[in-house]
């Protein structure tokens, strides 16, 4: 079990370009728009949402797409919390804004075509509607005559961190799923391949792409107030978190509320698969990592993607893969700005299905590594009784690229002989 280690770094490698701020309001209505350097600012000052693009600090890159997204609005390394438009950026030249559309939706609109990018396409049954940030950080649309008749509500789909006061879990009623979804990297703000998710016995679970689980919360420990496997959850500089089962509302999730309401405190996923709870300290400008699972780079799952080695080291920010011998870089732009999970590409192709002749890949030869772990789709072949057989079976198929055979195990596409 990993101990709590308090390890001070970077929340994420990005940086804002957030043009200066001329709105002070929290509340989009009918006529009042957000154009694309506006920011609506919850009433207590703490979150700020706006169109912001991505850039890296570790590269000249910096992003031709824009995203509306909630931030905290007092910390200069802005960390973005919950974005809309992820998987659909407004991209240069347009001009994006925030505007009530016809239908009572809160809308991204191309100002020049008109043309809607996002929309919260809720049911409204109220032709009223507004858009208030909140002050726990909840973006809501609602009737403004009756500020009980909320038609959406970013908490019910949150982007990559859990604010204090929403939920990550089940509404067993109508099936909703409140999950955390990585970033695909520091500028791509489309949904990763890593989630956070419960489950509906109410165990935590870190995946990749949605079915491989490379950590597990175990049970909600009521007495403890903790996972059974994350006592580390709990601790003077952790949030009070709490799990609920509420058999009348059919609801099963997990929240946490602040000690003091005014600290800034981010949970969430990192872009590299991550769990984490960080503070934000003035006294630093920076933010102190709390807690973290996986501790290690490397218990993420594929983390290094296809043909690498993946070594653990001290640097929490990014995470140290090499490519195998004879592979290289498949993506050297997504490596550059610390996106690792395109992994790496064979140099030489393989004698394997390169004509018509050659349908099995005997003229191929094995390179051994060590130290690895079987992927989660690797299969089975009980007929090999030998090392020398299961390399046969495998050179026979040109969908295997790799075996292990006996206690040794390994990588992408490979088989298993297991006796
Ligand atoms: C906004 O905050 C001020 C104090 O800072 C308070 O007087 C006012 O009632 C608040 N408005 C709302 C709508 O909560
Ligand atoms: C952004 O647009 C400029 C001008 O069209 C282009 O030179 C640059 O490569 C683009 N940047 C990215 C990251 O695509
Ligand atoms: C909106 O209302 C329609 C008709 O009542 C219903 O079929 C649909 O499921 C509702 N959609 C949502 C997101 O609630
Ligand atoms: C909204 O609906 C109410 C009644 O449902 C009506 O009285 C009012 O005129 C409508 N307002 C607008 C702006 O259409
Ligand atoms: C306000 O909206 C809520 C939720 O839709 C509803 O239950 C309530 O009756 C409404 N109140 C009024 C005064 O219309
Ligand atoms: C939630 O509560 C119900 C009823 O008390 C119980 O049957 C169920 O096992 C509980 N689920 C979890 C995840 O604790
Ligand atoms: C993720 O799972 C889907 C099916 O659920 C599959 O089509 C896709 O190829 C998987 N992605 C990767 C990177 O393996
Ligand atoms: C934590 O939250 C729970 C549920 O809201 C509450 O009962 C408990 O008193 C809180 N504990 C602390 C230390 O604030
Ligand atoms: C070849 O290997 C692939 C993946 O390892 C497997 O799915 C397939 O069944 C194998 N084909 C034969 C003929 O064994």
């Amino acid at each position: 079990m990993h101990l709590l280690h308090h390890i001070l770094g970077v929340l994420l490698l990005l940086s804002l370009r957030t043009p200066a701020s001329s709105a002070a309001t929290d509340t989009v209505s009918p006529g009042h728009a957000l154009a694309d350097s506006d920011r609506l600012v919850s009433n207590n000052s703490k979150f700020a949402l706006g169109f912001f693009k991505p850039s890296s600090e570790s590269s000249s890159y910096t992003s031709n797409n824009s995203y509306l997204g909630i931030w905290f609005n007092k910390v200069p390394k802005l960390t973005p919390l919950w974005t809309a438009n992820g998987d659909n950026p407004v991209m240069d030249p347009t001009s994006p804004e925030l505007t009530i559309s016809s239908d009572g939706n809160l809308a991204i609109l191309d100002k020049t075509t008109r043309s809607i990018i996002w929309s919260t396409r809720a049911n409204i049954t109220a032709n009223d509607s507004i858009a208030v940030l909140l002050n726990s950080g909840n973006l809501i649309l609602q009737s403004s005559s009756n500020s009980s008749n909320i038609f959406w509500q970013s908490f019910d789909h949150p982007t990559d961190t859990l604010f204090a006061g929403a939920k990550i879990g089940w509404d067993k009623v109508t099936g909703l799923n409140r999950r955390l979804v990585s970033r695909k990297n520091v500028i791509d703000q489309a949904p990763g391949i890593y989630s956070l998710e419960l489950d509906l016995n109410g165990d935590g679970h870190l995946l990749w792409n949605s079915t491989v689980a490379y950590w597990s919360s175990g049970d909600w420990n009521i007495k403890g107030r903790y996972f059974s496997l994350a006592p580390e959850m709990i601790g003077a500089a952790m949030p009070n978190f709490t799990f609920v089962n509420n058999s009348q509302a059919q609801e099963v999730y997990f929240t946490y509320t602040l000690h003091d309401e005014t600290a800034i405190v981010h949970t969430g996923i990192d872009v590299f698969g991550r769990g984490l709870v960080g503070v934000w300290l003035d006294s630093i400008q920076n933010w102190l990592i709390n807690y973290r699972q996986p501790l290690h780079h490397c218990d993420v799952y594929a983390i290094c993607g296809a043909f690498t080695i993946c070594s653990d080291t001290e640097d929490p920010l990014t995470p140290s893969c090499d490519c195998m011998k004879g592979f290289s870089i498949r993506s050297p732009k997504d490596w550059e700005i610390k996106d690792r999970t395109g992994g790496c590409m064979r140099n030489t192709p393989l004698g394997c299905g390169s004509s018509k002749e050659e349908k099995t890949g005997l003229t191929d030869k094995f390179y051994s590594v060590q130290s690895i772990r079987l992927p989660h789709n690797a299969q089975d072949v009980q007929s090999a009784t030998s090392g020398d057989e299961c390399s046969q079976v495998c050179l026979s198929n040109c969908s295997c690229t790799a075996y292990s055979y006996g206690k040794a195990v390994a990588l992408f596409g490979m088989m298993s002989c297991i006796m």
